[in-house]
């Protein structure tokens, strides 16, 4: 599998446990190596220059709102991806207008809808990895390629 945006690796260690073989990207370097992990640090779209893999299944939760194309991005992932599944902020969010947001609907009609296995649109408040109190619209999707 392949974790995009894995900051300290909390996702990828987890299908580590399940016994897979897990690559992990991320513009920063991780708190401490991430243990079995293949590790690199890299900046998607740089990743997606470069990578001649395919995934069974691509995670990339609470990442891309850093980009700039982030509809680009969401297709490449999910041309490698088995089961790409992935997390947009909507703009409910309170970051919206400091981070790049997209609604539900503008992520959805990316995708050929028989292939959306999942979506859904969360509103709560909860804390940021800086430990402050955020209004979150997560929109949240996982894709199923043949
Ligand atoms: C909020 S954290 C999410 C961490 C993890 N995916 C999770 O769900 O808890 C966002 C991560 O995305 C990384 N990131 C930001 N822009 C990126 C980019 N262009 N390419 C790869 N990683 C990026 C950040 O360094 C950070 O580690």
């Amino acid at each position: 599998m392949l974790d995009v945006g894995t900051k300290d690796g909390f996702i990828a260690s987890q299908f580590i446990e399940l016994g897979m073989q897990v690559d992990a990207i991320d513009i920063n370097d991780p708190k401490e190596e991430i243990a079995k992990v293949n590790f690199q640090k890299i900046g998607v779209s740089d990743f997606l220059e470069s990578n001649t893999k395919t995934y069974d299944i691509t995670i990339c939760r609470h990442v891309l709102h850093h980009l700039d194309k982030p509809k680009e991005i969401i297709k490449k992932l999910n041309k490698i991806s088995g089961v790409f599944l992935f997390t947009y902020f909507g703009p409910k969010d309170d970051w919206f207008g400091k981070v790049s947001t997209l609604t539900h609907e503008e992520v959805l009609e990316l995708f050929a809808p028989e292939t959306v296995r999942h979506h859904s649109e969360t509103f709560q408040h909860g804390k940021t990895y800086a430990q402050e109190m955020k209004f979150w619209h997560i929109n949240t999707f996982v894709i199923k390629n043949d």
